[in-house]
């Protein structure tokens, strides 16, 4: 039976701005379970009134698409506030990783941690999220560093999206540091990546796309080029943590591979912005790790905008450098520390945020797309990057069904 809800105000996100609908109406339905699509949209005036419906009122409120965090490391066992005690007390990020801390005091926990475990640990962070109207997660693997613990980690990710109403995509992130085992020789660990974990993930479909951080402390451009041409040939497509904490041409090398995304660009230069908006690269950006890492460079926002960079906003939840379960926070913080509108922050959680998963089906609320919808207790939109850590979601539906948050 088709879903028919009325007397609400929509922010379609398929522009112009917000993409508002004042007093609109949305139908929902057709399509299996799973695949439950928008039949119509428009204003409340135009509603089509054919077929079996059960009608809902939504007494006045907003909606938008249920809205999608692109970058998070959410499954992960350990802890690491004192990691950051140190960086108050003046360590930096660097220093702390190169003496064993920081990823790979991660890896320790996670490796040791079995799946139930990590399960059990991520699902509340999970829940955290949708609890603010998320209903599409990307989960990053990187802190197992071996075939077996990266695949466990995968596993739990999926698991997750499974046993939720949330879509989980998954991102094999096993170049994210390199393993104590192969200190002494990081290309023998590239090797294992590309010929046995990547080809086995490929196999089991554990991964939608492959992820790599390329910077002086982790991965070489040369070695992330070798990740990348590997998941070419597999299928997967690829994305980067780029330009975190120095300028290593991130940017731009993500653009020559077709990247979905280039993440982070604290560093990215205004060659490697050029870069991006040549190859259609969404630029992701992460102010919970930049504020948690007390940086101080910005990313170029506004040579992105120039030049028409897709800019997407996540919270990177990680207990390293983003500890943060807030989608609706890491879009205050957009809008604060890096002066993104609070049309941008939206644009940024929803239709770029689809953008940079490479998901066409959600994103914005047009007939065709999921029925994925948050409804808000909000006065207009722009309030979703005014408000953090103030509950203000109605109810999510995903998949065209009221879900539980
Ligand atoms: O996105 N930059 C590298 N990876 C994560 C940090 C992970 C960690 O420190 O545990 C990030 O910030
Ligand atoms: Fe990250």
């Amino acid at each position: 039976m088709d879903l028919v809800l009325t007397d609400l105000h929509v922010a379609t996100m398929a522009g112009p701005g917000y993409g508002v609908i004042e007093d609109g109406a949305i139908v929902a339905g057709g399509g299996s379970a799973g695949d439950r699509r928008i039949r119509w949209i428009g204003p409340r005036s135009g509603l089509p009134g054919d077929g079996a419906v059960e009608t809902r009122s939504l007494g006045g409120r907003w909606v938008t698409p249920a809205l999608i965090d692109c970058h998070t490391h959410l499954v992960f066992a350990g802890d690491r506030s004192g990691e950051f005690e140190q960086r108050l007390g003046g360590a930096t990020y660097e220093e702390i990783a190169r003496a064993g801390g920081g990823i790979l005091s991660t890896v320790r926990a996670t490796r040791e941690a079995s799946a139930d475990e990590l399960y059990a640990a991520a699902l509340p962070r999970v829940q955290a999220l949708s609890a603010e109207g998320v209903g599409t997660i990307e989960i990053k693997s990187g802190y197992g560093l071996d075939v077996e613990s990266e695949l466990k980690m995968l596993s739990v990710a999926r698991r997750l999206g499974e046993a939720t109403a949330v879509t989980v995509r998954t991102s094999l992130l096993a170049a994210h540091a390199i393993p104590p085992e192969y200190e002494r020789d990081p290309d023998a660990y590239v090797d294992l990546i590309c010929d046995e974990l990547m080809p086995e993930v490929a196999a089991g479909k554990l991964a939608d796309a492959v992820d790599a951080y390329c910077e002086s402390i982790a991965f070489s451009a040369e070695q992330v080029s070798r990740l990348f041409e590997r998941a070419a040939d597999l299928g997967l497509p690829v994305r980067l943590h780029a330009d975190q904490l120095s300028d290593g041409g991130g940017a731009a090398l993500a653009a020559r591979f077709g990247a979905l995304s280039a993440d982070h660009l604290e560093y990215t230069s205004p060659g490697g912005v050029r870069a991006m908006a040549d190859s259609g690269v969404v630029g992701v950006l992460l102010p919970g790790a930049f504020v948690t890492l007390g940086e101080t460079q910005s990313p170029p926002i506004d040579a992105m905008r120039e030049r028409g960079v897709p800019i997407a906003i996540a919270t990177d939840c990680n207990p390293g450098t983003s500890p943060i379960c807030s989608l609706r926070s890491a879009m205050m913080l957009a809008a604060r520390v890096f002066g993104l509108t609070p049309e941008e922050c939206l644009a940024g959680t929803t239709r770029e945020a689809a953008r940079a998963l490479g998901l066409d089906d959600r994103g914005t609320l047009e007939a065709g797309k999921r029925a994925d919808v948050a409804v808000w207790d909000v006065g207009h939109p722009r309030e979703l990057a005014y408000w953090f850590g103030t509950p203000q979601l109605a109810e999510l539906i995903l998949d065209g069904q009221t879900t539980a948050f």
